[in-house]
């Protein structure tokens, strides 16, 4: 039988998504942000993020998923929505649900920079630093959490629990 148990409430989401707002604001000043969401787990993350913001912003979107071929480490990644194929003077922030090997993400910054971006960033909502293999810099971190396969405000399992209002841990029992 599968469960879910309470990891971020609702309440601690909220007050630490504004408080990512506002770091994020401080950081760009009067500068435009290019947010980048990767779909679909990012996308309440990204929206909410973004309502409370201070800056001008654009928003594009992708969608990517990573194929394991055989062994862990030989990930490909596919992509089936892309951003813009010049982003020349774009400020890119990328809006990530959950860094977890942090393959995605290597794969992103790079493919950002190939296309001359002026700055690339990252905020990700919930980070597994025990399973991160890439080094990649993580600009801006909602949470820090165990090696727990986590669910909810747009993570899934299967495509199932992206509608729960908070990050919960799946439990799995006979
Ligand atoms: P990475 O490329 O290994 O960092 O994997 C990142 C992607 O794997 C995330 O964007 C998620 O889509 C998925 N993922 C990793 N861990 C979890 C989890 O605990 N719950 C749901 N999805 C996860
Ligand atoms: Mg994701």
């Amino acid at each position: 039988m599968e469960t879910v148990e309470v990891l971020i409430s609702r309440d601690k989401l909220k007050k630490r998504i504004n408080e990512l707002a506002e770091i994020i604001t401080g950081f760009y000043g009067e500068k435009s942000v290019y947010a980048v969401c990767v779909l679909k787990g990012g996308a309440m993350f990204m929206v909410d993020l973004l309502h409370e913001i201070e800056l001008p912003y654009e928003m594009n979107f992708m969608s990517v998923s990573s194929y394991a071929d055989g062994t862990e480490s030989s990930g490909v990644i596919n992509v089936s929505l892309d951003m813009d194929d010049d982003l020349t003077g774009k400020n890119v922030l990328f809006v990530e649900d959950i860094v977890d090997s942090g393959r995605t993400l290597d794969f992103l910054i790079k493919r950002a920079k190939s296309r001359n971006a002026a700055d690339v960033r990252v905020c990700t909502l919930l980070h597994k630093p025990d399973r991160t293999l890439f080094d990649i810099p993580l600009d801006f971190v909602g949470f820090e959490i165990p090696d727990e396969f986590v669910v909810g405000y747009g993570l899934d399992y299967n495509q199932k629990y992206r509608d729960l209002k908070y990050i919960g841990m799946m439990r799995f029992e006979d």
